[in-house]
């Protein structure tokens, strides 16, 4: 019995060093859709931040369960569930992020746009209640296609009147994890150090990594911008085809939106050294939503990094402005949308 309850007491010690118990911040976090193969480990890393208090699992159905099991990780915020729309509103009150992976994902074959049919009318219905709700939330859309959906998005609000274009944000941090991991293959660097802007959208050529732009400064040969850009842009394809009819990306996708949420509640939380790449409204270029660098301030969007923009390769130049015509039709599409429906 002495041996078990020193094994136990250290346990319980050890257990104490590796899980911070005590909350350094108290923000509320919702995430709609969360019992989905983004949601549930999106869920799951959220749970593990020191900056959460509470976290709120939205979907119309399996959510229970999915509260009930992340709720006994002894990690400070406490867990709650909402099902179905008559607990819509209550998912989101009080709520500092909202984060939206809710709808359908992709099987082989299609684009994201393919997706837009449903998933237009659940981000629309969503954001209805965001705004009733809580409209002063940071509110991360995830749910593809992205290049539209972050426009009905801001039409919904705007309806509502009460549409801040700088707490809107088109998540596309999964295309700058992805291309900080290939870059870092490719050219044998530190991981951690890599970082590449990626500008444009979040579909096939409207997402545009700024090779030249790699930090640290790295040369690269035109074959090999070739072969990342293309590798870049279609790697989310890679995972729908590997998955084969059983969805897309799911847990780099959790993994990038994690990082998302984390920066802006730091944002949030003060830190005055927030910078991540966002699909947002933007003047940027002639097109009125654009994904660049973000700085990210207690007030959402704090500046947009117009350098990047500046000194690009002729390769980059030109994929700039073949993306447009594309980006734009999505664009259009999305207020289309959701002016036809208000
Ligand atoms: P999933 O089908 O596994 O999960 C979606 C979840 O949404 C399900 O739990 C479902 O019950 C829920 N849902 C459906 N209608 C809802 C509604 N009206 N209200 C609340 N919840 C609702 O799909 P997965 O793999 O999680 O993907 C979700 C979305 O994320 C898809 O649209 C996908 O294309 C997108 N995605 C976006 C990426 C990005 O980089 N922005 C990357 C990967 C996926």
């Amino acid at each position: 019995a002495a041996l078990r309850e020193s094994f136990v007491q250290k346990a319980h010690k050890q257990n104490q060093r590796v899980v911070n118990l005590q909350p350094q911040a108290s923000f509320k976090v919702a995430i709609l859709g969360a019992a989905g193969g983004i949601g549930q480990p999106l869920a799951l890393l959220v749970k593990m931040s020191p900056l959460v208090s509470a976290l709120h699992l939205y979907d119309i159905a399996n959510v229970k369960g999915v509260a009930a099991d992340l709720s006994h990780c002894n990690t400070p915020s406490q867990v709650l569930d909402f099902t179905g729309n008559s607990e819509l509103a209550d998912s989101l009150k009080g709520v500092d992020v909202v984060v939206i992976p809710a709808g359908v994902p992709r099987k082989p074959g299609m684009t994201r746009d393919d997706l837009f049919n449903i998933n237009a009318s659940i981000v629309k219905t969503l954001i209805e209640a965001v705004a009733d709700n809580c409209p002063d939330a940071f509110i991360h859309i995830i749910s593809n296609p992205v290049n539209s959906t972050v426009p009905i998005a801001a039409e919904v609000l705007r309806q509502k009147g009460v549409y801040d274009p700088k707490k809107l944000f088109g998540v596309t941090t999964l295309d700058v994890v992805r291309a900080n991991t290939f870059v870092a293959q490719k050219k044998n660097l530190k991981l951690i150090d890599v970082d590449v802007p990626v500008i444009g959208g979040h579909a096939g050529i409207t997402i545009l990594p700024l090779l030249s732009k790699t930090k640290p400064s790295v040369s690269f040969t035109d074959e090999e911008v070739q072969e990342l850009t293309v590798r870049i842009q279609n790697a989310g394809t890679e995972v729908v085809e590997a998955k084969a009819g059983a969805g897309s990306a799911t847990l780099s996708m959790a993994y990038a939106a994690a990082r998302f949420v984390e920066s802006s509640l730091r944002a949030l939380d003060g830190d005055g050294d927030v910078y991540e790449c966002a699909y947002v409204q933007s003047e940027l270029t002639e097109l009125p939503y654009f994904a660049s660098r973000i700085k990210l301030g207690r007030k959402g969007l704090e500046a947009i990094i117009s350098s990047d923009l500046q000194g690009l390769t002729e390769y980059e130049e030109k994929a700039l402005e073949a993306l447009k015509p594309e980006l734009k039709s999505s664009i259009e599409k999305g207020v289309a949308f959701a002016q036809k429906q208000a």
